[in-house]
């Protein structure tokens, strides 16, 4: 930029603005490998802070449910049976299983790979998902076979005068 005032092409007069408010116009479009590394390196940082808060929040912020609700009577879930419920909220499905040998348990019915309904197997004595072959077991909710990688988060139950009650979730 040379600090010459440049005459007006139509007219022929000088122009001090011109010199007052210096425009470069080959320079505006020009983007630096600088600039462009500088601008990839903090788009890059943002995302990664996001990914930790996302994963912060979602390990640590979300909690268990504590909540009393009755399911139903014992007798509405006898041996090698499964019964279907809402716990906490209507929008949290869930699995009572009582297995073959008695046993009382309750899971997330949501499958930890893509959310599909996880269903009572009988004769593997599981719960079978679906969509994608995925087992997890009935002791523990642990996945045994398939995509899944984390277990369903259970829910704990009590039997009281031959009701059935749903007391607490896990996150
Ligand atoms: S959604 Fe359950 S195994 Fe993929």
């Amino acid at each position: 930029m040379t600090d010459e005032i440049k005459p007006c092409q139509s007219c022929g007069k000088k122009e001090q603005w011109r010199s007052d408010f210096p425009v470069e116009w080959e320079g505006d479009n020009y983007v630096s490998r600088r600039e462009m590394v500088k601008f990839l390196t903090l788009g890059s940082m943002v995302m990664v802070a996001a990914n930790w808060i996302m994963a912060f929040s979602s390990r640590f912020l979300r909690r268990g449910s504590k909540k009393v609700q009755l399911l139903g009577s014992s007798s509405d879930l006898p041996a090698n049976s499964y019964m279907l419920f809402r716990y906490p909220t209507a929008q949290d499905p869930c699995i009572a299983v009582r297995t073959a040998d008695g046993k009382l348990v309750a899971y997330s019915q949501v499958c930890t790979h893509l959310s599909c309904a996880v269903v009572y197997n009988k004769s593997e004595n599981d719960l079978f998902c679906p969509c994608h072959n995925g087992r997890f077991s009935l002791d523990q909710g642990a996945p045994i076979s398939g995509p899944p990688t984390r277990a369903l988060p259970r829910v704990t139950l009590e039997e009281r005068n031959g009701r059935i009650y749903a007391t607490e979730r896990e996150a």
